[in-house]
Protein backbone atom coordinates (compact mmCIF):
# COMPACT_ATOMS: atom_id res chain seq x y z
CA UNK A 1 0.00 0.00 0.00
CA UNK A 2 1.39 3.41 -0.93
CA UNK A 3 1.12 5.96 1.86
CA UNK A 4 0.24 9.41 0.58
CA UNK A 5 -1.32 11.14 3.55
CA UNK A 6 -1.32 10.52 7.28
CA UNK A 7 -2.95 12.06 10.34
CA UNK A 8 -1.28 12.66 13.69
CA UNK A 9 -2.80 13.59 17.05
CA UNK A 10 -1.72 14.14 20.66
CA UNK A 11 -4.23 12.96 23.27
CA UNK A 12 -4.61 12.65 27.03
CA UNK A 13 -2.74 14.73 29.60
CA UNK A 14 0.07 16.68 27.97
CA UNK A 15 3.74 16.27 28.81
CA UNK A 16 7.14 17.58 27.69
CA UNK A 17 8.28 15.92 24.45
CA UNK A 18 4.96 15.80 22.56
CA UNK A 19 6.15 18.42 20.08
CA UNK A 20 9.43 16.59 19.59
CA UNK A 21 7.50 13.43 18.58
CA UNK A 22 5.23 15.41 16.22
CA UNK A 23 8.31 17.03 14.69
CA UNK A 24 10.24 13.77 14.17
CA UNK A 25 7.28 11.83 12.75
CA UNK A 26 6.29 14.72 10.47
CA UNK A 27 9.83 15.31 9.20
CA UNK A 28 10.18 11.61 8.44
CA UNK A 29 6.83 11.63 6.58
CA UNK A 30 7.57 14.84 4.66
CA UNK A 31 10.96 13.47 3.59
CA UNK A 32 9.04 10.65 1.84
CA UNK A 33 6.68 13.12 0.15
CA UNK A 34 3.84 12.14 2.48
CA UNK A 35 1.31 14.79 3.52
CA UNK A 36 0.64 15.21 7.24
CA UNK A 37 -2.58 16.47 8.84
CA UNK A 38 -2.31 17.38 12.52
CA UNK A 39 -5.68 16.84 14.26
CA UNK A 40 -6.50 19.26 17.04
CA UNK A 41 -7.07 18.32 20.68
CA UNK A 42 -6.65 14.57 20.45
CA UNK A 43 -9.51 12.51 19.05
CA UNK A 44 -11.72 15.60 19.27
CA UNK A 45 -10.08 16.81 16.06
CA UNK A 46 -11.29 13.70 14.27
CA UNK A 47 -14.79 14.09 15.73
CA UNK A 48 -15.01 17.76 14.70
CA UNK A 49 -12.78 17.39 11.64
CA UNK A 50 -10.45 20.12 12.86
CA UNK A 51 -6.86 19.89 11.68
CA UNK A 52 -3.88 21.82 10.39
CA UNK A 53 -1.73 20.86 7.45
CA UNK A 54 1.77 20.26 8.78
CA UNK A 55 4.68 21.57 6.71
CA UNK A 56 8.39 21.84 7.47
CA UNK A 57 7.73 25.34 8.79
CA UNK A 58 5.03 24.09 11.20
CA UNK A 59 7.47 21.80 12.98
CA UNK A 60 10.49 24.07 12.78
CA UNK A 61 11.64 25.27 16.24
CA UNK A 62 9.28 23.07 18.27
CA UNK A 63 11.80 20.46 19.48
CA UNK A 64 12.36 22.25 22.78
CA UNK A 65 8.81 23.51 23.23
CA UNK A 66 6.69 22.10 26.09
CA UNK A 67 2.99 21.24 25.62
CA UNK A 68 1.71 20.38 22.14
CA UNK A 69 1.15 22.63 19.14
CA UNK A 70 -1.83 20.40 18.26
CA UNK A 71 -3.59 20.76 21.61
CA UNK A 72 -4.71 17.77 23.66
CA UNK A 73 -7.72 16.52 25.57
CA UNK A 74 -8.30 13.83 28.15
CA UNK A 75 -12.05 14.29 27.84
CA UNK A 76 -12.63 13.65 24.13
CA UNK A 77 -13.45 9.95 24.00
CA UNK A 78 -15.32 9.29 20.73
CA UNK A 79 -16.81 6.06 22.15
CA UNK A 80 -18.31 7.89 25.11
CA UNK A 81 -18.45 11.48 23.93
CA UNK A 82 -19.59 14.04 26.51
CA UNK A 83 -18.47 17.38 25.06
CA UNK A 84 -20.96 19.98 23.81
CA UNK A 85 -22.66 20.43 21.42
CA UNK A 86 -22.64 16.71 20.51
CA UNK A 87 -22.88 15.14 23.96
CA UNK A 88 -23.11 15.88 27.67
CA UNK A 89 -21.83 14.02 30.77
CA UNK A 90 -25.46 12.91 31.37
CA UNK A 91 -25.97 11.86 27.75
CA UNK A 92 -22.69 10.51 26.33
CA UNK A 93 -22.74 9.45 22.68
CA UNK A 94 -20.80 6.96 20.62
CA UNK A 95 -19.29 9.05 17.82
CA UNK A 96 -16.73 6.48 16.69
CA UNK A 97 -18.47 6.21 13.29
CA UNK A 98 -17.97 9.98 12.82
CA UNK A 99 -14.24 9.50 13.42
CA UNK A 100 -14.13 6.63 10.89
CA UNK A 101 -16.02 8.80 8.40
CA UNK A 102 -13.69 11.80 8.81
CA UNK A 103 -10.65 9.55 8.53
CA UNK A 104 -11.90 8.31 5.12
CA UNK A 105 -13.21 11.72 4.01
CA UNK A 106 -9.74 13.22 4.50
CA UNK A 107 -8.25 10.38 2.45
CA UNK A 108 -5.90 9.36 5.24
CA UNK A 109 -3.84 6.21 4.78
CA UNK A 110 -2.78 5.94 8.42
CA UNK A 111 -2.93 7.67 11.79
CA UNK A 112 -0.29 8.20 14.49
CA UNK A 113 -1.81 8.50 17.97
CA UNK A 114 0.44 9.86 20.71
CA UNK A 115 -1.04 9.26 24.13
CA UNK A 116 -1.17 7.30 27.37
CA UNK A 117 -3.26 4.44 28.64
CA UNK A 118 -6.65 5.95 27.70
CA UNK A 119 -5.50 6.88 24.19
CA UNK A 120 -4.07 3.40 23.65
CA UNK A 121 -7.41 1.83 24.63
CA UNK A 122 -9.25 4.07 22.16
CA UNK A 123 -6.62 3.40 19.47
CA UNK A 124 -7.06 -0.35 19.89
CA UNK A 125 -10.84 -0.02 19.47
CA UNK A 126 -10.33 1.93 16.24
CA UNK A 127 -7.79 -0.64 15.04
CA UNK A 128 -10.48 -3.30 15.58
CA UNK A 129 -12.84 -1.15 13.46
CA UNK A 130 -10.27 -1.21 10.65
CA UNK A 131 -8.32 2.00 11.14
CA UNK A 132 -4.58 1.70 10.37
CA UNK A 133 -3.00 3.14 13.54
CA UNK A 134 0.51 3.27 14.94
CA UNK A 135 0.70 4.47 18.56
CA UNK A 136 3.41 6.25 20.55
CA UNK A 137 3.37 5.91 24.36
CA UNK A 138 3.30 9.15 26.32
CA UNK A 139 2.88 9.76 30.02
CA UNK A 140 4.81 11.37 32.85
CA UNK A 141 3.57 8.44 34.98
CA UNK A 142 5.82 5.89 33.17
CA UNK A 143 3.20 3.24 33.96
CA UNK A 144 3.11 1.32 30.65
CA UNK A 145 4.62 -2.14 30.91
CA UNK A 146 5.24 -2.58 27.17
CA UNK A 147 8.00 0.03 27.01
CA UNK A 148 11.04 0.62 29.19
CA UNK A 149 10.27 4.33 29.43
CA UNK A 150 7.60 6.70 28.19
CA UNK A 151 8.71 10.15 27.07
CA UNK A 152 7.77 12.96 29.46
CA UNK A 153 8.72 10.92 32.52
CA UNK A 154 12.32 12.10 32.64
CA UNK A 155 11.25 15.77 32.48
CA UNK A 156 8.72 15.28 35.29
CA UNK A 157 11.37 13.47 37.32
CA UNK A 158 13.78 16.39 36.96
CA UNK A 159 11.13 18.88 38.06
CA UNK A 160 10.24 16.80 41.12
CA UNK A 161 13.91 16.28 42.01
CA UNK A 162 14.66 19.97 41.75
CA UNK A 163 11.67 20.69 43.99
CA UNK A 164 13.01 18.25 46.61
CA UNK A 165 16.43 19.95 46.43
CA UNK A 166 14.84 23.33 47.00
CA UNK A 167 12.58 22.10 49.80
CA UNK A 168 15.65 20.78 51.66
CA UNK A 169 17.05 24.27 52.25
CA UNK A 170 13.80 25.78 53.51
CA UNK A 171 13.05 22.68 55.64
CA UNK A 172 16.52 22.97 57.20
CA UNK A 173 16.17 26.69 57.92
CA UNK A 174 12.81 26.30 59.68
CA UNK A 175 13.34 22.83 61.19
CA UNK A 176 10.17 21.64 59.51
CA UNK A 177 8.75 18.54 57.92
CA UNK A 178 8.06 19.23 54.24
CA UNK A 179 5.71 16.89 52.41
CA UNK A 180 6.04 17.05 48.64
CA UNK A 181 3.23 15.52 46.58
CA UNK A 182 4.10 14.18 43.14
CA UNK A 183 1.84 12.96 40.32
CA UNK A 184 1.96 9.44 38.90
CA UNK A 185 -1.60 8.06 39.24
CA UNK A 186 -1.48 4.44 40.41
CA UNK A 187 2.29 4.05 40.04
CA UNK A 188 5.01 5.41 42.30
CA UNK A 189 7.76 6.00 39.71
CA UNK A 190 7.99 9.79 39.93
CA UNK A 191 7.90 9.75 43.73
CA UNK A 192 10.40 6.92 44.18
CA UNK A 193 12.97 8.05 41.61
CA UNK A 194 12.84 11.73 42.67
CA UNK A 195 13.08 10.74 46.34
CA UNK A 196 16.16 8.63 45.60
CA UNK A 197 17.68 11.36 43.39
CA UNK A 198 16.81 14.17 45.80
CA UNK A 199 17.64 12.39 49.06
CA UNK A 200 14.14 12.27 50.50
CA UNK A 201 13.76 10.73 53.97
CA UNK A 202 10.38 9.04 53.59
CA UNK A 203 8.74 8.02 50.31
CA UNK A 204 5.14 6.86 50.06
CA UNK A 205 4.03 5.04 46.92
CA UNK A 206 0.81 3.25 45.90
CA UNK A 207 2.60 -0.11 45.68
CA UNK A 208 3.61 -0.14 49.38
CA UNK A 209 0.85 0.63 51.92
CA UNK A 210 1.93 3.10 54.61
CA UNK A 211 1.15 3.35 58.29
CA UNK A 212 0.92 6.73 60.09
CA UNK A 213 2.79 5.49 63.18
CA UNK A 214 5.77 4.27 61.13
CA UNK A 215 6.04 7.73 59.54
CA UNK A 216 5.76 9.48 62.91
CA UNK A 217 8.35 7.20 64.57
CA UNK A 218 10.81 7.69 61.73
CA UNK A 219 10.55 11.48 61.98
CA UNK A 220 10.87 11.40 65.77
CA UNK A 221 13.95 9.15 65.50
CA UNK A 222 15.54 11.58 63.07
CA UNK A 223 14.88 14.40 65.51
CA UNK A 224 16.38 12.39 68.37
CA UNK A 225 19.54 12.00 66.26
CA UNK A 226 19.76 15.78 65.86
CA UNK A 227 18.17 15.98 62.38
CA UNK A 228 15.76 18.81 62.77
CA UNK A 229 13.97 18.48 59.48
CA UNK A 230 12.52 15.73 57.29
CA UNK A 231 11.43 15.49 53.68
CA UNK A 232 8.49 13.23 52.85
CA UNK A 233 7.86 12.48 49.18
CA UNK A 234 4.29 11.26 48.69
CA UNK A 235 2.96 9.95 45.39
CA UNK A 236 -0.56 11.28 44.80
CA UNK A 237 -1.77 7.66 44.68
CA UNK A 238 -0.11 6.49 47.92
CA UNK A 239 -2.37 4.21 49.99
CA UNK A 240 -2.50 3.57 53.70
CA UNK A 241 -2.92 0.07 55.14
CA UNK A 242 -6.70 0.44 54.89
CA UNK A 243 -6.32 1.02 51.14
CA UNK A 244 -7.44 4.66 51.40
CA UNK A 245 -6.22 7.14 48.79
CA UNK A 246 -6.73 10.91 48.62
CA UNK A 247 -9.17 11.69 45.81
CA UNK A 248 -9.35 15.31 44.65
CA UNK A 249 -12.28 15.06 42.21
CA UNK A 250 -14.00 12.98 39.59
CA UNK A 251 -14.10 14.15 35.98
CA UNK A 252 -17.17 13.02 34.05
CA UNK A 253 -16.40 11.72 30.57
CA UNK A 254 -12.71 11.08 31.20
CA UNK A 255 -11.39 7.57 30.44
CA UNK A 256 -10.20 7.44 34.07
CA UNK A 257 -12.62 9.69 35.95
CA UNK A 258 -10.75 9.72 39.27
CA UNK A 259 -8.28 12.55 39.87
CA UNK A 260 -6.01 11.80 42.81
CA UNK A 261 -4.67 14.57 45.03
CA UNK A 262 -4.62 15.94 48.55
CA UNK A 263 -2.38 13.45 50.34
CA UNK A 264 0.32 16.02 51.22
CA UNK A 265 -2.09 18.25 53.15
CA UNK A 266 -3.60 15.25 54.90
CA UNK A 267 -0.15 13.99 55.97
CA UNK A 268 1.03 17.46 56.99
CA UNK A 269 -1.86 17.78 59.47
CA UNK A 270 -1.30 14.25 60.78
CA UNK A 271 2.48 14.67 61.22
CA UNK A 272 2.23 18.11 62.84
CA UNK A 273 -0.42 16.98 65.32
CA UNK A 274 1.38 13.73 66.25
CA UNK A 275 5.00 15.04 66.40
CA UNK A 276 4.50 18.68 67.31
CA UNK A 277 6.94 19.56 64.49
CA UNK A 278 5.77 22.31 62.18
CA UNK A 279 4.88 20.77 58.80
CA UNK A 280 4.08 22.11 55.36
CA UNK A 281 2.65 20.54 52.21
CA UNK A 282 3.94 21.31 48.71
CA UNK A 283 1.84 19.99 45.83
CA UNK A 284 3.85 19.96 42.59
CA UNK A 285 0.80 19.28 40.43
CA UNK A 286 0.92 20.28 36.79
CA UNK A 287 4.36 21.93 37.04
CA UNK A 288 5.54 18.33 36.46
CA UNK A 289 3.92 18.38 33.01
CA UNK A 290 4.95 21.85 31.92
CA UNK A 291 7.91 23.47 30.25
CA UNK A 292 10.75 22.34 28.09
CA UNK A 293 11.66 18.62 27.85
CA UNK A 294 14.98 17.37 29.22
CA UNK A 295 17.73 16.37 26.77
CA UNK A 296 16.82 12.71 27.36
CA UNK A 297 13.14 13.31 26.56
CA UNK A 298 13.99 15.29 23.42
CA UNK A 299 16.18 12.39 22.31
CA UNK A 300 13.65 9.70 23.25
CA UNK A 301 10.75 11.61 21.64
CA UNK A 302 12.70 12.00 18.42
CA UNK A 303 13.37 8.25 18.33
CA UNK A 304 9.71 7.48 19.06
CA UNK A 305 8.41 9.85 16.36
CA UNK A 306 10.81 8.67 13.72
CA UNK A 307 10.11 5.00 14.53
CA UNK A 308 6.33 5.50 14.39
CA UNK A 309 6.58 6.84 10.84
CA UNK A 310 8.90 3.97 9.84
CA UNK A 311 6.30 1.56 11.20
CA UNK A 312 3.64 3.18 9.01
CA UNK A 313 5.88 2.76 5.97
CA UNK A 314 6.28 -0.92 6.90
CA UNK A 315 2.52 -1.37 7.42
CA UNK A 316 2.90 -2.21 11.12
CA UNK A 317 -0.65 -1.15 11.98
CA UNK A 318 -2.12 -1.95 15.38
CA UNK A 319 1.37 -1.67 16.88
CA UNK A 320 2.98 0.77 19.31
CA UNK A 321 6.54 2.06 19.09
CA UNK A 322 8.41 0.86 22.18
CA UNK A 323 11.73 1.65 23.81
CA UNK A 324 13.63 -1.46 24.84
CA UNK A 325 17.27 -1.74 25.95
CA UNK A 326 18.07 1.74 24.63
CA UNK A 327 16.78 0.87 21.17
CA UNK A 328 13.46 1.07 19.35
CA UNK A 329 11.08 -1.84 19.16
CA UNK A 330 7.43 -2.52 18.31
CA UNK A 331 4.69 -4.17 20.37
CA UNK A 332 1.01 -4.84 19.69
CA UNK A 333 -1.22 -2.07 21.10
CA UNK A 334 -3.45 -4.82 22.51
CA UNK A 335 -0.49 -6.18 24.50
CA UNK A 336 0.63 -2.72 25.58
CA UNK A 337 -2.66 -2.00 27.34
CA UNK A 338 -2.83 -5.36 29.10
CA UNK A 339 -0.75 -4.45 32.16
CA UNK A 340 0.29 -1.35 34.05
CA UNK A 341 3.95 -1.08 35.03
CA UNK A 342 4.26 -0.55 38.76
CA UNK A 343 7.12 -0.40 41.24
CA UNK A 344 8.18 -3.82 42.50
CA UNK A 345 8.18 -3.58 46.33
CA UNK A 346 10.89 -6.26 46.36
CA UNK A 347 12.91 -4.87 43.44
CA UNK A 348 16.33 -3.25 43.23
CA UNK A 349 15.12 0.35 43.49
CA UNK A 350 13.21 -0.20 46.72
CA UNK A 351 16.16 -2.17 48.12
CA UNK A 352 18.62 0.61 47.27
CA UNK A 353 16.33 3.23 48.83
CA UNK A 354 16.12 1.21 52.05
CA UNK A 355 19.88 0.71 52.09
CA UNK A 356 20.52 4.46 52.01
CA UNK A 357 18.23 4.80 55.03
CA UNK A 358 14.97 5.88 53.42
CA UNK A 359 11.65 4.72 54.82
CA UNK A 360 8.52 3.69 52.91
CA UNK A 361 6.39 4.33 55.99
CA UNK A 362 5.61 0.64 55.94
CA UNK A 363 5.50 -1.95 58.71
CA UNK A 364 6.38 -4.68 56.25
CA UNK A 365 9.10 -3.12 54.13
CA UNK A 366 10.56 -0.42 56.36
O1 LIG B 1 -1.50 10.80 33.65
C1 LIG B 1 -0.86 12.02 33.77
C2 LIG B 1 -1.38 12.80 34.97
O2 LIG B 1 -0.64 14.00 35.08
C3 LIG B 1 -1.37 12.04 36.29
O3 LIG B 1 -0.09 11.94 36.87
C4 LIG B 1 -2.37 12.82 37.08
O4 LIG B 1 -2.96 12.00 38.06
C5 LIG B 1 -3.39 13.23 36.05
O5 LIG B 1 -2.75 13.14 34.78
C6 LIG B 1 -3.94 14.63 36.22
O6 LIG B 1 -4.93 14.84 35.27
P1 LIG B 1 -5.57 16.28 34.96
O7 LIG B 1 -4.64 16.99 34.01
O8 LIG B 1 -6.89 15.96 34.35
O9 LIG B 1 -5.69 17.02 36.26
Amino acid sequence: MTIKRIGILTAGGDCPGLNAVVRAASKNALSHGIEVLGFKNGFDGLVRNEFIKISGDTVSGILTLGGTILGSSNLANPFNYTLPPFGTPEKPRDLSSVVMHNFKENMLDALITIGGDGTLHMSQKFVEMGMPIVAVPKTIDNDLSATDQTFGFDSALHIATEAIDRLHTTAQSHHRVMIVETMGRYAGWIALRSAIAGGGDIVLIPEIPYNDDVIVNYIQNRKAKGKNFSIVVAAEGAKNEQGEQAIARTVAGSTDAIRLGGIANKLSDMIESKTGIESRACVLGHTQRGGTPTAFDRWLSTLYGSKAMDMILEGKFGYMAAFHNFGMDEVKIADAIANLKRVDPHGAEVKAALEVGMSFGSREIG
